[in-house]
């Protein structure tokens, strides 16, 4: 079978996430963040063994570092340098702009996502999939509910760039009805 991806590219951003994201844990939970990476990049791994077109390299590495310039210390020239323009334009995309009031950020952060190659539509996808699991104790009904529609919002604007994750998501969206009350 065929390989659209390379496990080096994939080892060198993981250290590099691991490395970012060192000391931070999972929402309510003492978790390390790192599980979320790993859930984001297999689902990636999962799609890019039957979506072979899509440039592996480019899906896998702006899975794992999707959140090292919104959460961490990490800037955009420091990914330019170390993993070039494509990755760094990819995370950026991914990245929320806090200087945008809360509700509006989805909508600006899909916008640019939908510049990019197909590849960074399915990191989203990917990254939604894997955030909807059991919601952190302490959200309440309206956050689980709105959460959900942003689920359907991300499913809406970018379910063309993967069939495969796109049908993924819309049974995660599916199942997440469970917890609304
Ligand atoms: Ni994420």
């Amino acid at each position: 079978m065929q390989q659209n991806w390379s496990q080096e590219i994939y080892i060198k951003a993981l250290e590099k996430a691991a490395q970012a994201h060192q000391g931070q844990k999972m929402p309510g939970s003492e978790i390390p963040y790192i599980i979320h990476l790993s859930f984001v990049s297999m689902e990636l791994i999962a799609a890019l063994n039957v979506e072979k077109e899509r440039d592996g390299n480019l899906a896998i590495q702006c899975a794992i570092l999707h959140d090292v310039i919104e959460d961490t210390a990490t800037t955009f020239e420091e990914i330019k340098t170390e993993f070039g323009e494509a990755i760094a334009n990819g995370v950026l995309a991914l990245t929320k702009d806090n200087s945008l009031e809360k509700k509006l950020q989805m909508a600006d952060s899909l916008r640019r996502v939908k510049k990019q190659p197909p590849e960074i539509w399915m990191v989203k996808l990917a990254d939604r999939i894997s955030n909807l699991q059991a919601p952190p104790h302490y959200w309440n009904q309206e956050k689980i509910i709105q959460y959900r529609e942003e689920g359907i919002q991300i499913y809406e604007t970018l379910k063309e760039a993967s069939s495969f994750l796109a049908s993924r998501l819309a049974s995660k969206i599916e199942d997440y009805k469970a917890f609304i009350k």
